[in-house]
């Protein structure tokens, strides 16, 4: 007989998660739900990309002098404008702004922080290929009732309380931990409602999988030029392990998480923290990861544990597999030590 598969969306799901914590005041559910109503509204927008007049440069650029196309700033508006009423968060930060988004006067001032990635991966919107969201939830430090400061925005990532991310791929879906595992539902566009499709995803112990921007081995330390060459190699399995790179950090790391793998953006000589933000991509991505049975370091710590210094930090990043980030980090300790023998 076939098993009946339970019709659970992504609200029932939450909420079902709250209900097993006492404690717990509904708040966070809610605002989830409200994450999901953005997600959907860009969704839309994403899948529109090629017919209405919305691509190409807006002309801006972003904090970090990269270039800036329409769909990030209506992804960026868009995730505002559906979360800065719902009287939950103290204070917001997005890749996309420079400094922390207040909370207008007119709305009720909450206690979570919200940090997001509004479209990640965005050089590739005109060919079609896959992009995302990512997000950030922590609970505010600074005294409730008052408008949250930068303080509540530079929390380590072992603080946070949920992370998530939304894949606009060959269909949607958002992945999202609160602590608990990590949950994938798939948006059913008819329908309009995201359906669990991806019950406590576990990722592999080892993958077979390597994804690294491979145009940059000559900037590289030695460690890792090292480590890369030892997968190619047949001294170290029967079959060499596979090179995808996407270069979308969501599509990237989404793959990864279902096969196995190791997802890296290094640091290297002419980026010495790397290229991705530890506060909208890294800490959210090593919060899942971690939360599937992975890990997350920086090549040599714990990405969860930095305290970030910058809203804009960034940080290198080694994301994946349990056994393949724990041997990635013994060939890059070995080249240190190397250098001081
Ligand atoms: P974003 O579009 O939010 O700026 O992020 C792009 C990031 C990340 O998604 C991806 O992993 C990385 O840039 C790719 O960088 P390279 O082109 O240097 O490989
Ligand atoms: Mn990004
Ligand atoms: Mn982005």
């Amino acid at each position: 007989m076939t098993k009946k598969r339970r019709f659970m969306t992504l609200n029932r799901h939450i909420q079902e998660g709250e209900r097993m914590h006492p404690e717990a005041t509904g708040e966070l559910s809610e605002l989830l739900h409200q994450l999901g109503l953005a997600a959907k509204a860009i969704s839309m927008e994403v899948n529109k990309a090629g017919l209405v007049d919305i691509l190409g440069f807006t002309g801006d650029e972003n904090v970090h002098g990269e270039q800036v196309k329409k769909l990030d700033m209506f992804a960026h508006d868009i995730l505002i404008r559906a979360m800065d009423h719902g009287g939950h968060f103290c204070v917001m930060a997005s890749e996309e702004e420079e400094n922390i988004i207040h909370i207008p006067k007119k709305h009720r001032i909450g206690k979570y922080v919200l940090l997001f990635d509004p479209l990640d991966g965005s050089s590739n919107i005109d060919a079609n290929v896959s992009i995302g969201t990512i997000f950030s939830i922590y609970k505010r430090v600074t005294p409730h009732g008052d408008p949250g400061t930068l303080e509540d925005c530079l929390q380590a990532g072992n603080q946070q309380v949920a992370a998530g991310y939304i894949i606009y791929g060959s269909s949607t879906m958002m992945v999202y931990t609160a602590g608990h595992g990590v949950h994938g539902f798939t948006l059913d566009p008819q329908f309009g409602e995201f359906l669990l499709s991806h019950e406590d995803i576990r990722t592999p112990d080892k993958g077979r999988i390597y994804s690294i921007n491979e145009g940059n081995y000559l900037h590289w330390r030695q460690g890792l030029k090292n480590y890369i060459k030892y997968l190619q190699s047949d001294e170290f399995a029967t079959k060499p392990y596979k090179a995808r790179y996407i270069g979308s950090m969501v599509a990237d790391v989404h793959r990864n998480l279902l096969y196995g793998g190791l997802f890296i953006y290094p640091a290297d000589k002419r980026n010495p923290q790397g290229k991705l933000r530890l506060q909208y991509e890294c800490n959210p991505m090593a919060f899942i990861v971690e939360q599937a049975g992975g890990l997350a370091s920086t090549g040599f710590g714990r990405i969860l544990d930095i305290k970030p210094e910058e809203l804009h930090q960034k940080s290198p990043i080694y994301l994946g597999s349990k056994e393949d980030v724990l041997l990635v980090e013994k060939f890059l300790k070995e080249a240190e030590d190397d250098k001081h023998d």
